[in-house]
């Protein structure tokens, strides 16, 4: 699908963002500066938004690998995996941990290779200007045929 500017990728992260729950994860995958931490700031004040709270500052989390954002009963997890070279590393993260059921946005999750059970892939690539995107998503569990709604 194509995204053809910045307004049309906010509308779509609002048709995520309306059945995102705790528990789910979100894998933002594509090359640098394609628009990974832009989708996710989208999600992050639409469930502010959604919640009747305030919008606040959703930075990019590549230093500290992870923000988080408590949306009343949203719990979310922000982060960016660049700078992880093993998967070794990751076991500190608790990101494999489904028990403690909070939303997981992840950029850059490659290392990841732990099954998990409700998980929307979201592919972003460059388009024909630099306004434009193509996007790709695959979902499983409750995400499973999602593609098909966006
Ligand atoms: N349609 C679009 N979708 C997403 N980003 C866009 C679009 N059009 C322009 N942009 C711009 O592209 C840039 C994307 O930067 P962003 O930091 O979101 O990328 P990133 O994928 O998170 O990069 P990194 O790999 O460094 O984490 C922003 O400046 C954004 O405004
Ligand atoms: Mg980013």
């Amino acid at each position: 699908m194509i995204v053809r500017s910045l307004e049309h990728l906010k509308q779509i992260s609002k048709t995520i963002s309306q059945k995102l729950e705790n528990g789910d994860y979100i894998f933002l995958i594509g090359e640098l500066g394609v628009g990974k931490t832009t989708f996710s700031r989208y999600l992050i004040n639409n469930l502010q938004n959604q919640k009747g709270l305030k919008e606040t500052e959703v930075l990019s989390p590549t230093f500290n690998l992870l923000y988080e954002y408590e949306i009343k009963d949203l719990k979310i997890m922000h982060y960016d995996l660049y700078r992880i070279k093993k998967a070794k590393e990751l076991d500190y993260l608790g990101i494999f941990s489904e028990d403690d059921k909070t939303v997981k946005i992840i950029e850059w999750p490659d290392l990841i290779k732990t099954p998990l059970t409700n998980k929307l892939e979201i592919h972003l690539e460059y388009g024909q200007n630099d306004k434009e995107r193509k996007i790709k998503i695959y979902g499983l569990g409750k995400w499973k045929d999602f593609e098909n709604e966006i």
